[in-house]
């Protein structure tokens, strides 16, 4: 069996020796025109003037392009229309593509695209939430509510109540390997395209329209990206868009990739949310009733924001059974780059709301906040249904909502049958957690990772230690997988076997680093029985297969396993019944295994097999096919079963602060993460600790600045603080739980992309708990993201004056 083995990244060799080939790598024809984006300089304003002479004039420099010079608005969107390519009179942002140059190298078109002067009528700029909110600056008509049940009354009547505001940052990518594009232009009026993208065919989408052409004449090639995280999703269209145009324009081939500072200047990031909650909780601290408000900064165009926001809101439950509750989401427009996909697509700030409110509840209680997360959790699978549990329809995450979506939403998440008091099985969305596992796996971390006698040593230490304070938290994290615009829940695939008995594998997946391309391998060859070394992984082509999703929401190895296996299938069952009429046995009987193939009393080696069935004239290639069943999405009302199933995992961070200067380090890291049955260990645990990381890095050190006007501060790694080498927890013990996935997936596996990320989450609250040791107990912390230090260090001094002053 070839799945399942911890087998390497098929090209861990090529990255660690720098000779992967990324698309800038990809040797041009001496003639290619090298691009660059002139940018706007302010943040919102019509252009009055502007004057490209010295631009032209500049070395090197064969064309520059404006707006008007284009043959269209070459679009740029992934859904909403609501991007030129170049600003058409009005800029957006600060970093908005102005004009284009075309020149003979990267460097002179760099040059000269800082030569270009362009004169604004300033507007007012939106910049802040508060902006946005007075200037009703809302997409979508205005904000989208979804409830369940009466929150209001359910708050008024509780015992307690707890509320507050949590603020969370933004993130950039930091994909090693920024974005980049090269066009051909081919000979019948056809281009070629290669592009590091997520998503080849909303790239030969985006460049066809602008041509003019049909799709077929417009072929994308994507053998991998050096980090994609969502970054990729839709941010590549401007480039492949602009060298499609320009290589149409002239003739010649065209290539542009951004640096560093242009890439964090011109691309969306991560939405910043800032969270309001209230909840009504009993003595115990269980959620009676619950409101968020979730205010996010869009940025200027729609992008895939709307489909983000509703999967925060999808989150914003987590683990938790919440009986009444109700979510209100503002998607804001301003004037910043455009936010977009990362890791998670909005389930991370969803879920930092909530386990905000869990840490809040458990503190003003003065109760241990794991407890507190325990009476909360949804019933255990096979469990009490709660009220009214029956199975809500077979359901998924939505990458690019329809450019028709309504323009304001408020629905009722669920009929008043489903409510009533825990623990319950059903989310705020009418959706049953079938299998719920968390309460094992919580159980069984807590106790490896001695949760409990550890949080009293870090008391005993806290008490003898005046300027040092550890801290430890455990979270939880319950994740639904599946695109929840259901249409794109589907993959196909195309595999080839040749006479020598070689196999020849592509699927409509990319590879970004996360090992899609290395388990999907795996998969073709568990079913032809073959070493995972025989078969040859290709890159993702437009041209082989069709109408694809963007590898995306975790799920690409669930949909391309699945359409891979297909094929492989459908010419295994031809290779069996042509083997078997050739030794008159069944072809139920015939046997794919270790390299061979048994037919009756036969034992052929595997290409052996092929050559008789190429002889036989055997078509030994197939396309298989797989979309996901069973879902059921009504997004207006908010209800349904947007998820095929949950993945699941928890994480221990251990922090120490230093109360002086806010400087804070992670100690320790405990996980235990559910990947069903793991396709790959190595890979999957590779996954959890780079999601941990990131997730982390996310709250603690990466923080965004943008000045007044608009411009962001924090465009290179001088001054936005990733995660290094050093900054990985000291002790990072990573666990697979062992349970099959319950959901009929490609060999029972769960989706690990995202997930993990929401580990990192452990850290900020652990980050919390230090500080709430600071003071006498009276004053939450209410630690904002990203905490740094300086963040640290003002809630230290806050909770240390018993919060009459902030420091
Ligand atoms: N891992 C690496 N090394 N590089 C990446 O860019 N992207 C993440 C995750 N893990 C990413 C990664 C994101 S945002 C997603 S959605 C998934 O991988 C996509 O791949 P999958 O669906 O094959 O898991
Ligand atoms: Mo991942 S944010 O779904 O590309």
């Amino acid at each position: 069996m070839t799945t399942g083995a911890p087998i390497p990244h098929d090209s861990a060799a090529l990255h660690v020796t720098g000779q992967a080939r990324y698309t800038d790598d990809i040797p041009l024809p001496r003639d290619a025109l090298h691009l660059c984006f002139g940018l706007a300089t302010v943040a919102h304003g019509a252009i009055v003037a502007m004057d490209l002479s010295a631009v032209r004039a500049a070395p090197g420099v064969v064309a520059v392009l404006a707006a008007p010079d284009l043959p269209g608005r070459c679009d740029t969107a992934p859904s909403a229309h609501d991007e030129p390519l170049l600003a058409d009179g009005v800029v957006h942002y600060l970093g908005q593509p102005v004009f284009l140059v075309l020149a003979d190298s990267h460097l002179a078109a760099r040059r000269a695209a800082q030569r270009g002067v362009v004169a604004y009528d300033e507007r007012p700029a939106i910049l802040t939430v508060e902006d946005a909110l007075a200037a009703g600056s809302h997409f979508e008509g205005g904000p989208v509510v979804w409830s369940r049940g009466d929150a209001a009354a359910a708050i008024a009547a509780a015992p307690r109540m707890v509320e507050g505001r949590l603020e969370l940052g933004g993130q950039e990518h930091f994909y090693l390997e920024g974005q980049a594009a090269a066009a051909l232009p081919q000979d019948d009026g056809g281009m070629l395209v290669h592009s590091s993208t997520q998503h080849p065919t909303e790239i030969q989408h985006k460049v066809a329209e602008a041509l003019g052409l049909p799709m077929h004449a417009v072929r994308v090639e994507v053998r991998r990206m050096g980090g994609g995280f969502g970054g990729k999703e839709s941010q590549g269209n401007p480039l492949a868009v602009a060298c499609a145009v320009a290589a149409r324009l002239t003739g010649r081939p065209c290539k542009m990739r951004y640096d560093r500072d242009d890439d964090m200047t011109i691309t969306g990031k991560r939405h910043d949310f800032r969270i309001d909650y209230r909840a009504g909780v009993d003595a115990e601290g269980r959620v009676l009733g619950i409101e968020f408000r979730h205010y996010i900064r869009c940025g200027w165009s729609l992008d895939l924001s709307p489909a983000v926001a509703d999967r925060a809101m999808l989150h914003a439950d987590n683990a938790y059974f919440l009986p009444h509750v109700r979510i209100e989401s503002h998607r804001l427009r301003t004037n910043m780059q455009s936010a977009t996909a990362f890791r998670g697509f909005g389930g991370p700030q969803g879920v930092a709301g909530i386990e905000r409110v869990m840490d809040h509840i458990a503190h003003a209680l003065g109760r241990d906040p794991l407890a507190v997360r325990g009476v909360n959790f949804y019933a255990a699978a096979g469990g009490e249904g709660g009220a009214g549990g029956q199975p809500a329809p077979a359901g998924s995450r939505t990458s690019g909502a329809p450019a028709d979506a309504p323009r304001s939403i408020s629905g009722k998440m669920k009929p008043e049958g489903f409510i009533g008091a825990g623990p319950g099985r059903v989310t705020p969305y009418g959706q049953v957690v079938e299998d719920f596992i968390l309460h094992d796996l919580v159980a069984r971390l807590a106790e490896r990772a001695d949760y409990a006698g550890r949080r009293a040593a870090i008391a005993a230490w806290n008490a003898r230690s005046p300027i040092l304070k550890r801290g430890i938290a455990l979270t939880p994290v319950k994740f639904g997988i599946s695109f929840t615009l259901s249409h794109l829940n589907q993959a196909g695939a195309l595999v080839h076997v040749y006479q020598d008995g070689s196999i020849a594998l592509n699927h409509g997946g990319t590879e970004m680093g996360q090992g899609l391309f290395r388990k999907v391998a795996q998969v073709a060859a568990a079913e032809f029985g073959v070493d995972a070394g025989l078969v040859r992984i290709t890159a993702t082509d437009t041209g082989k297969v069709p109408n694809t999703s963007a590898t995306a929401a975790s799920s690409g190895s669930d949909l391309n396993g699945m359409a891979a296996q297909a094929a492989c299938a459908e010419i295994r069952s031809r290779m069996a019944a042509h083997l078997a009429a050739l030794h008159q046995v069944a072809p139920e009987t015939v046997v794919f295994a270790d390299g061979r193939v048994r037919v009756g009393a036969e034992d052929l080696a595997f290409a052996e097999a092929a050559t008789l069935c190429w002889q036989g004239r055997v078509s030994l290639s197939a396309t298989g096919f797989y979309r996901t069943p069973g879902l059921r999405w009504d997004r207006a009302r908010g209800e349904g079963r947007p998820f095929f199933y949950f993945a699941y995992g928890a994480a221990v961070s251990e922090v120490v602060i230093d109360t002086l200067t806010g400087e804070n380090r992670i100690l320790r890291a405990d996980i235990l993460h559910d990947c069903g049955a793991s396709l790959n260990p190595a890979i999957d645990i590779g996954q959890i600790e780079g999601g941990y990381v990131q997730g982390a890095g996310w709250l603690t050190t990466e923080e965004l600045v943008w000045d007044g006007k608009g411009r962001l501060r924090t465009h290179a790694p001088s001054t936005y603080k990733i995660p290094v080498m050093a900054d990985r927890p000291g002790v990072f013990n990573v666990t697979l739980w062992d349970g099959p996935n319950r959901a009929e997936t490609i060999y029972r596996s769960k989706a690990v992309g995202e997930p993990p990320f929401m580990l990192g989450i452990s850290a900020l609250m652990a980050l919390s708990d230090a500080v709430a040791a600071c003071g006498d107990g009276s004053v939450y912390p209410a630690l904002d993201a990203p905490a740094t230090a300086e963040r640290v260090l003002m809630a230290v001094r806050r909770v240390q004056a018993g919060g009459a002053a902030d420091a």
